[in-house]
């Protein structure tokens, strides 16, 4: 089936038994999350991607020095001793499971954002500064830019090679020197954030040296024992900085300097993160055309990644010579088992990450994939821990948003026969509205996939067939279930209940005000002109404003958020683009910490939400429909119906009150385990 994926491919002294691998991502510090010392749930971490199948496992940015801010929770110290037989650990688990450990080196610069704020929380010596080739204002990041005496960047490729001995005493495979994502050697090759007039700025050859000198001390502290490489952009987004033609003259030129044994590629970061782990808007592999010419000018292998969700993308990569190995993050937070599945012939078994980013918006905390809920919990709920129930239970599922279904996969996967029960034609709540709207189809894929995985002996699936409190009693008589998962969700309140106006908005009765899920679900007319209420501030408002405009609606916003996207689930990388997409419509505004006050005779009323009802400009807005997306309501009725019932019963996701997806998620899990 596969020509290239299953491939051994030698990297320097390191054979890896396949072509793809997990690239490097914040890794999993344990306990006292602050130390940066690796703990059981790193080893459990890291080893859940081996035993998944893939030949390489890279842990993240691991800091060289003290001396730089930090995300305390995530960056892992490698001048800290402690850490040497946590890799040993981490390394014998995933060379027991058949791949190798390569660790990325990094030392913090404004690639990494706010760091010192971060940091300074958690400890009071943390520098408040940031090393940078010049001291030049940092507007975007609010960080404090100091400049490097040659002093500086000596003892830096110093703490570098200091770490990658102490990385080699804990046995890893081999260590990666970052000089990518604008991190503090990219800012050195920078044509715009280096402006030294000494040998580390103005030419090419002078602004790679430092980076040069750095691989070098590597190189001479650990010799050939282990596999040496660097991650490095394959250009900059400032179209003003370094192109691809400009960083192939720098890979060339660092190779025939220094005896490296892979380059990997990558994209974005720093001032353009929306284009390293990008959403909708990149396509799959959208890196590799760039990673391609590098492979073209390079001798060793060459490594390459970008938004590959499935094996066809990464053997499509391969089978064009675009790159010798595959990385992948995201994919392999939301199924670390990728590789194995590829291989026994099983890829519609891969859970796809939808890349709708959830995990980084938990940065820089720990990470959590929204829908794998064993991502960073594998050491409690990783492969091969869901167990067969002693006794198989019939298990009635109501509801087919993402509670009840992952509850019936899991359920199912324990041995239970399921009988799931969707009130609509097609399975996926929420998500499925959401898949509508631009840049939001792969939540379509999350469907597809529970839909795929949901086709089971021990499984049926009623669509159409809607759980009432009417109709309950004859459908739990026909079924006979031992248990029942009531997952019916929410829906959006037709009064659309403002607490501006401590209830209900006065007019909602009007003809005009529609429920944002007729809308999607196309079942009822909307006017010209239109006004969106939205009292959640996620992506659907942004999302349905857009898809209205391009319809050639005129859409007004109407939120008493300071801005609409401003929830905590929503990723401020999707978030800006979707912002960009909506507001370049024609006939968009937004009218921000405002409410809808009432509806009259075609008019919406304003008022302004911090001041809790002083009129704003423009007061009133002439409207043809008003879409609520601003109060939700669970089915009551069914639940006291159950509850009534001698069943056992358990309440999950929506049907307790709306809430984050990855909430609803957990909770279907949770209870898949337990039923
Ligand atoms: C949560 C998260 C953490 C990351 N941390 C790192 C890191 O420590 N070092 C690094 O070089 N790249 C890091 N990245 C970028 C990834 O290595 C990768 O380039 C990016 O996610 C695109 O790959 P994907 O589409 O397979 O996710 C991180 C990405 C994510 C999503
Ligand atoms: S949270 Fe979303 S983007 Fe991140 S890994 Fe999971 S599915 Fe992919």
């Amino acid at each position: 089936m596969w020509k290239h994926l299953f491939e051994p491919l030698q990297i320097g002294p390191v054979t890896v038994t396949n072509r793809l691998g997990f690239a490097p991502n914040c890794p999993v510090t344990d306990g006292d999350l602050t130390t940066g010392v690796f703990g059981d749930d790193s080893v459990a971490y890291y080893a859940e991607r081996a035993k998944g199948g893939q030949g390489l496992v890279i842990i993240g940015n691991s800091r060289v020095s003290d001396r730089t801010p930090y995300f305390p929770c995530v960056d892992p110290n490698m001048f800290d001793d402690r850490n040497i037989p946590w890799l040993q650990k981490i390394g014998d688990e995933v060379r027991d499971n058949g791949a190798k450990l390569f660790i990325q080196l990094f030392y913090t610069s404004w690639g990494r954002t706010t760091a010192p704020q971060q940091s300074s929380m958690y400890e009071s010596e943390v520098p408040l500064t940031i090393p940078a080739p010049s001291s030049i204002t940092n507007a975007t990041q609010g960080v404090h830019l100091a400049e490097m005496t040659t002093a500086d960047i000596h003892q830096v490729s110093e703490d570098f090679s200091n770490a990658a001995v102490r990385a080699v005493k804990g046995g890893v495979d081999g260590v990666e020197i970052s000089l990518h994502h604008l991190m503090l050697h990219a800012q050195f090759f920078s044509k715009i954030y280096n402006r030294r007039t000494d040998e580390y700025g103005g030419s090419m050859e002078n602004r790679v040296r430092f980076a040069i000198e750095t691989l070098r001390r590597v190189r001479r502290a650990v010799g050939n024992s282990i596999a040496i490489g660097y991650r490095v952009n394959a250009r900059y987004e400032n179209p003003a900085d370094n192109s691809l033609e400009d960083m192939k003259e720098i890979i060339q030129h660092i190779n025939a300097n220094v005896e490296i044994d892979y380059v990997s590629v990558s994209a974005g970061g720093g001032e353009s993160p929306s284009m390293s782990a990008p959403m909708g808007y990149m396509a799959p592999g959208y890196q590799m055309p760039d990673t391609a010419e590098i492979k073209a000018i390079t001798n060793v292998p060459v490594f390459g990644i970008g938004s590959i969700t499935s094996p066809y993308q990464a053997e499509d990569a391969l089978e064009k010579n675009q790159c010798d190995l595959v990385l992948m993050v995201r994919q392999l937070f939301a199924d670390p088992e990728f590789a194995n599945k590829a291989r026994e012939g099983r890829p519609d078994d891969i859970r796809p990450c939808v890349r709708y980013n959830y995990c980084t918006t938990r940065f820089p905390f720990r990470v959590g994939c929204f829908q794998n809920v064993a991502h960073g919990r594998e050491k409690k709920w990783g492969i091969g821990t869901i167990e067969k129930a002693e006794t198989p239970k019939g298990v009635m599922v109501i509801g087919g948003g993402v509670a009840g279904l992952e509850a019936a996969v899991v359920a199912a996967k324990r041995g239970h026969y399921v009988a799931l029960f969707e009130g609509e034609e097609r399975i996926g709540g929420r998500l499925r509205l959401q898949a509508k709207l631009p840049l939001q189809y792969e939540w379509g894929n999350l469907i597809a996939w529970y839909e795929h995985t949901l086709r089971q002996p021990n499984v049926i699936v009623h669509t159409g067939e809607r759980v009432t409190s009417q109709n309950i009693q004859e459908i739990i008589e026909e079924q006979q279930p031992d248990a029942v998962i009531l997952a019916s969700g929410t829906s959006s309140a037709p009064d659309g209940f403002v607490d501006g106006t401590n209830g209900s908005i006065p007019g909602w009765e009007s003809e005009m005000v529609l429920r944002y899920e007729d809308v999607l679900d196309q079942k009822v007319e909307v006017g010209q002109h239109v006004t969106i209420f939205d009292n959640v501030s996620n992506e659907l408002a942004i999302g349905l404003g857009t898809l209205l405009a391009k319809m050639g609606r005129s859409v007004s916003i109407v939120t008493p958020y300071k801005a609409l996207g401003t929830d905590r689930h929503t990723s401020g990388n999707f978030r800006d683009v979707l912002l960009v997409e909506l507001l370049d419509q024609p006939n968009v505004t937004v009218h921000a910490e405002t409410y809808v006050q009432r509806i009259e005779e075609g008019k919406v009323f304003l008022a302004n939400h911090i001041t809790h009802g002083e009129a704003v400009e423009p007061a009133e807005e002439k409207t043809d429909s008003l879409i609520l997306i601003n109060h939700f309501e669970s089915d009551k009725k069914l639940l006291d119906a159950l509850t009534k019932s001698e069943l056992e019963l358990h309440v999950v996701g929506d049907a307790l009150g709306y809430g984050p997806i990855h909430d609803a998620i957990l909770a279907g899990h949770r209870v898949g385990r337990s039923v």
